[in-house]
């Protein structure tokens, strides 16, 4: 396989436990931040299935209005397909192929733009983008360091711990955790989440950076930038970036 020169890749994965836990959310709250620091960070969503560009629902179109990044949609996301479906299956339904190295490739302007990208999975670190590779080999061929969004809720550690084990297999360096809280409700109490965090540290061996609270549906960026800087510990995330040598 012809492996596609990309040079070093500035970059974090910003991978999850599941689909719906809040990558797109907690990406756009540290892109923005980095920004507001006079950082030049960008946005990369490698694959997105689910709905067209266009729609305004996209990962794509949603990262850039939170982040305010003046940038074209199919650049932050050059593969888009409609079906719900994991990219894979969804790129067979719109009678496209791609392989890892096209997946890499076309991410090539967004590299050369920005000094750094955090760039955002689809679902999780098992789930198939080609016929013969999974998120966590995308991350592998990238060579560059992962962040796990959790939820908070009951179950996360089981998913957390798994999806941990899962890139510590593939040599992935893994910068964090960080609890997203868009779940809970006041409706139904989980007492769960109060230990969450500090049971997954343990078992884990890797860092909570954070719990990230639940927003207001229609955040403003400025909402996201000031709960982003008072809940997560940002610096292993700009060290990762290599924005501090
Ligand atoms: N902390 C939160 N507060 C409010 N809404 C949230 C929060 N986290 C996630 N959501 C909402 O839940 C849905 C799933 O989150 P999203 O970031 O799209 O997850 P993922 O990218 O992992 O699929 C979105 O509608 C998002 O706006
Ligand atoms: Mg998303």
């Amino acid at each position: 396989m012809n492996k596609v020169n990309m040079g070093s890749i500035r970059g974090l994965f910003v991978t999850g436990t599941d689909t719906g836990v809040g990558k797109t959310i907690v990406t756009a709250a540290i892109t923005a931040a980095l920004r507001a620091e006079g950082l030049d960070a960008g946005v990369w969503k490698p694959v997105q299935s689910g709905a067209l560009l266009g729609s305004g629902v996209t990962d794509a179109e949603r990262l850039l209005q939170s982040t305010g990044i003046n940038g074209r949609p199919e650049a932050v996301a050059p593969f888009t397909f409609e079906a719900p479906l994991t990219p894979m299956l969804a790129a067979k339904h719109a009678g496209v192929t791609f392989t890892l190295n096209e997946l890499i490739a076309a991410g090539k302007p967004l590299i050369k733009r920005y000094e750094a990208l955090l760039i955002e999975g689809a679902g999780g670190v098992a789930v198939p983008l080609t016929d013969d590779a999974l998120v966590v080999d995308l991350i592998s061929e990238l060579h560059i360091p992962a962040l796990i969004v959790a939820r908070s809720s009951l179950g996360t550690i089981n998913h957390t711990l798994l999806t941990a084990s899962f890139l510590r297999h593939h040599e992935i360096p893994i910068v964090g955790v960080i609890m997203n809280d868009g779940e809970l409700t006041e409706r139904h109490d989980d007492p769960s989440a109060d230990t969450n965090a500090e049971l997954i540290e343990q078992y884990s061996g890797l860092k909570v950076l954070g719990r990230f609270p639940r927003m207001h549906t229609d955040v403003n960026s400025e909402t996201l930038i000031h709960t982003i800087q008072k809940t997560i510990q940002l610096a292993p995330i700009r060290q990762a970036l290599k924005f501090n040598l």
